[in-house]
């Protein structure tokens, strides 16, 4: 049986104000000075906002992922599911015929049992990473060679997943079955085989079809839904639908919902199973904001379908994703920044799930005083037991008469920085039009970017990035120097 989540907890007008809040921040990050105001963090994570909803919000990881103490303290802190990224697929799980390795598998099972989270299962049958061995069989051999494969993973991880993605990704965009060596072997029925066989190894694992670009009605979700419809009809096991969703920025079909409500009105569940979206780069702050945007849309479209199980998105942070080996000039796709910081599509996800989320607030009186310029103090030389220290990471790219500008800061020091400003000098000519994560002032000259609460506290090698758009007149060069509470930085 699907799962029924429940979607009653908090009303939608309080959710659709958190929700303007959470685009007013994104459309803010930056708060110049005529906002002033703080933005506080995020008052619960994603996976006790979505549990709330009777809900998970999920991540892929890949077994290298969890060598990362700061990536597995994000997930850890955020997610309750986890999708293994590649180590339950065909080319690791049985790379010769009959010769089965679950090894890194298992490893992202126990990383998941230790935190509290459960596991997608992903996946079992698939033309991709699929070993050659596979397709180089004779096609009378292939549903055994299927059948033994699904019996052997699934029994493997009885008990151990919450899922199956059972078949990835069978249909082409035009809504016809993909030929690969299984379709050539088996005609369509290898998917209701492929689900039978799964449901005898593992009764109490949801079975799914996962694919792409059916996240909204089209050719290919239309196929896939007339397919469901008669699988159901024939008594064939399946739970689920995974709509991949894989976007592109500003992409988000209007039709999701709808197309969601009609597989769960066959009494299947769905799940968004690999969010991620997807930005040209460099992502201007308008980009970040239509990201957010994007972002609340899934979600609430999620909330909006009672058999919606929950969110998940294709690695933690953009470090993670896969969408810059895959699609070139594209990247920026994800919640995290590629030093786990949380954008502004991170703060719409949870201001969707009703959580609470940083609101600028107006300044009564604007005060147009310039703000004295900052004398960067020398470098004090500590001789007790900690010191201050930072390093700047400046990339610019600019354009005739603008520029965007990432700064990346390291605390080099000893001892934590627990609220920061950061001091620098616009060349003359530049003027800021917008930033992000940071709120910054004046707007041209001597400037100071001061954290937003949720980046405020550096560790000692922690690092955080901000950054601004500005205009110019011919000079895009980046500042000479920068000072984080007053000690200079070097410039990495
Ligand atoms: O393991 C080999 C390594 O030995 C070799 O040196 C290296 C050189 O290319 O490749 C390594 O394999 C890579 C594999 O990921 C493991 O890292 C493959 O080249 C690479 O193509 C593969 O990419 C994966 C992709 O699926 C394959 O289609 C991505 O990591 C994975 O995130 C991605 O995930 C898929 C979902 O399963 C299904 N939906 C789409 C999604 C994104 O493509």
């Amino acid at each position: 049986m699907p799962d029924t989540p429940q979607t009653t907890h908090h009303s939608r007008t309080a959710r659709r104000t958190l929700v303007a809040a959470a685009g007013a921040l994104a459309a803010g990050a930056l708060l110049i000075s005529g906002l002033g105001g703080s933005a506080g963090a995020a008052g619960t994570s994603l996976k006790t906002l979505a549990e709330a909803d009777s809900r998970y919000f999920g991540t892929a990881l890949t077994q290298s992922n969890l060598s990362d103490s700061t990536l597995t303290a994000v997930a850890s802190a955020q997610f309750d599911m986890v999708t293994p990224g590649n180590e339950m697929k065909w080319d690791t799980t049985e790379p010769s015929n009959g010769t089965f390795n679950f090894a890194p598998g298992d490893q992202i099972v126990s990383y998941a049992k230790a935190n509290g989270m459960r596991v997608r299962g992903h996946n079992l049958v698939w033309h991709s990473q699929l070993p050659s061995w596979v397709s180089s069989l004779p096609t009378g051999q292939v549903q055994a060679a299927m059948e033994t494969h699904i019996t052997t993973e699934a029994t493997h991880y009885k008990g151990q997943v919450y899922s199956w993605d059972v078949v990835n990704e069978p249909f082409n965009d035009d809504g016809t079955l993909r030929q690969d060596a299984f379709y050539t072997a088996m005609g369509s029925g290898y998917i209701a085989d492929a689900l039978r066989t799964a449901h005898a190894a593992d009764p109490a694992a949801k079975l799914y079809l996962n694919d792409y670009n059916i996240e909204g009605e089209n050719a290919k979700s239309d196929a896939l839904y007339s397919l469901v419809s008669s699988l159901k009809s024939q008594g064939v096991p399946i739970d689920g639908i995974g709509l991949e969703s894989h976007f592109i920025l500003g992409q988000v079909p209007s039709t999701m919902k709808a197309n969601m409500q009609r597989f769960t009105a066959l009494g299947l569940n769905v799940a968004v199973t690999e969010l991620d979206d997807r930005i040209q780069l460099p992502a201007s702050s308008a980009n970040v904001t239509q990201q957010a945007a994007d972002y609340t849309t899934v979600v609430n479209d999620c909330l909006a379908v009672s058999g919606c199980v929950g969110v998940s998105q294709w690695g933690v942070g953009d470090a993670d994703s896969w969408i810059p080996g895959f699609f070139s000039g594209y990247g920026s796709a994800t919640m995290y920044d590629a030093n786990y910081q949380p954008k502004p599509a991170y703060y719409a996800a949870v201001a969707a799930l009703g959580g609470s989320t940083p609101t600028p607030t107006p300044t009564p009186t604007p005060t147009p005083t310039p703000t004295p310029t900052p004398t960067p103090t020398p470098t004090p030389t500590p001789t007790g037991g900690s010191s201050a220290g930072c390093k700047v990471v400046d990339a610019v790219n600019a354009w005739n008469t603008g520029l965007t500008e990432n700064i990346t800061l390291t605390n080099t020091g000893t001892s934590t920085v627990n609220g920061w400003s950061l001091g620098f000098t616009l060349p003359s000519g530049q003027s800021l039009v917008s930033a992000w994560n940071a709120t910054v002032s004046p707007s041209s000259g001597t400037v100071t970017a001061t954290n937003l609460s949720y980046n405020g506290t550096l560790a000692p090698g922690a690092s955080t990035t901000i950054g601004f758009q500005a205009s110019h007149t011919g000079n895009a060069a980046a500042p000479a120097a920068f000072t984080l509470n007053g000690t200079t930085c070097s410039l990495g």
